[in-house]
């Protein structure tokens, strides 16, 4: 399958060298590839800038993020979640129409500090702003209540814990499933909230899931849904 990421920092990297892995053709897209490959300092949370990563992944494709959607058959929005909406934009809804995206983006606003705050949140997401936007794109949310690393190795955190998954269109999230599947989530373990307004309470989680990385001082922990049936 052609996947396309949108978005160059750890969670794009993350799951692009995992979806190479697993086999398929992967393009990472950017506002600019000179400038990404350029670039030296690490990125807000510490990470190394792209290009040493991208030093033992260079079978992946670096793209500008119109061209890299283009030949998509899923699409993966790991860019910053206030940044989200305009670079879809630039994308476009010609290419963008019919096609599955699979928003892990939260929508934190740094702007007046640490914490961050959600916006939009409450009566709105992200997920759904997208999906409202662009209409004929199949907008599913998910993996964004974890750690990045977690999201293609479930295994990182011991025992039983979840992942949430919710949008509009029920073919696109059996799809989205065998991607999660394939990633090691079990069936069983995946939870299906409903349509793309559940996207409100999976954006929602980041303000206390953000305090437990505090607490725990790892982020290496995970929500687990314990019900009896
Ligand atoms: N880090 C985690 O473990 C984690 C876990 C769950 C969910 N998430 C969510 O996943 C998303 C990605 O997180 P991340 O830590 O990998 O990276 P990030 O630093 O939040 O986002 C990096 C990407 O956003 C793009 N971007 C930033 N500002 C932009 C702007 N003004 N206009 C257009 N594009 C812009 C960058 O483009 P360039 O490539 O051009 O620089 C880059 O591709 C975020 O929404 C985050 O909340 C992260």
């Amino acid at each position: 399958m052609k996947v396309t990421i949108l978005g160059t920092g750890l969670v794009g990297r993350t799951i692009a060298a995992k979806l190479f892995e697993l086999g398929h053709e992967i393009t990472i897209g950017t506002r600019n590839v000179e400038s990404t490959l350029n670039r030296e300092d690490k990125d807000g949370y510490g990470n190394p800038p792209f290009k040493e990563w991208y030093k033992d992944n260079q079978e992946i494709k670096l793209q500008v993020f119109k061209v890299a959607a283009d030949q998509a058959d899923l699409i993966f929005n790991c860019t910053n979640g206030q940044a989200s909406l305009a670079v879809l934009e630039s994308i476009g809804e010609e290419t963008l129409n019919g096609k599955i995206l699979i928003d892990l983006a939260n929508p934190l606003d740094f702007s007046n500090g640490m914490p961050p705050t959600l916006s939009p949140v409450n009566t709105y997401s992200l997920g759904e702003q997208i999906q409202e936007r662009f209409p004929n794109l199949k907008v599913v949310k998910s993996l964004n209540t974890m750690n990045a690393y977690l999201m293609v190795s479930p295994t990182l955190v011991k025992g039983d814990h979840n992942v949430f998954i919710c949008g509009n269109d029920d073919g696109a999230k059996s799809r989205v499933k065998e991607v999660l599947n394939s990633f090691g989530w079990r069936e069983d373990l995946i939870i299906d909230l409903g349509d793309i307004s559940n996207a409100r309470g999976a954006e929602m989680l980041l303000p206390i899931w953000l305090r437990l990385w505090g607490a725990f001082g790892t982020a290496e922990f995970n929500f687990h849904i314990q019900r009896n049936h």
